[in-house]
């Protein structure tokens, strides 16, 4: 039977009804489920009670994963394949490390040599209300550009930082950026980006990125803004509410996302995620 799909957005995103994913899935399922996934940036997969060896499992599929070098303290201490994103403090009682992570619009791992081609995420708990994730779909940004403005920024590579700088502000928040930034040199990358098996050209900017390669961050700044502004209006994007047990995989290489802190943090929100690893892109600059 072909694969049951939902749109989920005018943007992106589509829903993968009727997948179970503890059954195996044959190669020409998986087939199908990879030609959805290039045609709607995103897929979900609702209600998969799966262990965390079946998300590394299925996750495979997509190619190999990354182990999480340049994120180790947000690394599952037993599956260096699984990046936690949770608010559930550690056994001594300390604050989670990752619990404000992706509260930036990004790219995941945009701040390394080897960008993530695609990522799968799976929510284990989540708030009663809130805790959304947005979804914006860049291919559609960038085609809805001017001509103009296309052939402006074709050349441009932008330089990208790791860390979040909204969570700068706390002492522990100073430390963590600091050790990322010691383990990920600021790297750029071309502002705009040809999909390895698309061929479509897609935005990839984002709120990690400081400044343009061979300007200034002040002469940078604005149409930084403008171009993420842009990629960000309701048009290209898609808000998702989680449900426990959802699954999202994403294509990192024309889309980005930004989880919103839409919710009441005294509840319990824990997600944890595979990275599927891509290919080089961009390259170190000096310093910033
Ligand atoms: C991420 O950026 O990988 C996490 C997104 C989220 O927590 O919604």
């Amino acid at each position: 039977m072909p694969l049951q799909l939902r749109k989920l957005s005018h943007a992106l995103g589509a829903q993968v009804c009727d997948i179970d994913l503890k059954a195996p899935l044959t190669e020409s399922t998986f087939g199908e489920i990879y030609q959805a996934f290039l045609d709607h940036g995103i897929l979900l997969f609702r209600d998969q009670c799966i262990s965390r060896e079946e998300h590394i499992a299925f996750s495979r599929r997509f190619g190999p994963l990354d182990q999480h070098d340049s994120l180790p303290q947000d690394r599952h201490p037993d599956f260096p394949e699984l990046l936690l994103v949770t608010n559930e403090p550690h056994a001594d009682g300390s604050a989670s490390n990752s619990r404000y992570t992706g509260r930036q619009w990004h790219s995941d791992l945009s701040f390394t040599p080897i960008p993530s081609m695609g990522s799968l995420l799976k929510s284990w708990i989540v708030p009663e209300v809130g805790g959304d994730t947005l979804f914006a779909n860049m291919t559609l940004a960038y085609e809805a550009l001017s001509l103009g403005m296309q052939q402006l920024i074709s050349p441009l590579h932008a330089i990208h930082l790791s860390g979040t700088r909204k969570i700068n502000h706390t002492a522990s928040g100073e430390v963590r950026a600091e050790q990322q930034r010691r383990l990920n040199p600021p790297i750029a990358q071309p502002v705009v980006r040809i999909h390895p098996e698309t061929g479509r050209k897609a935005l990839y900017l984002g709120e990690k990125v400081r400044r343009f390669d061979q300007m200034t961050a002040p002469e940078s700044q604005p149409l930084i803004d403008y171009l993420n502004r842009h990629a960000t209006r309701p048009e290209f994007v898609y808000r998702h509410q989680w449900q426990a047990h959802d699954i999202i995989v994403w294509d990192n290489r024309c889309t980005m996302h930004q989880a919103l802190g839409d919710f009441d943090e005294t509840q319990r929100r824990h997600l944890e995620r595979t990275t599927v690893m891509g290919t080089p892109s961009g390259y170190v600059v000096a310093s910033e």
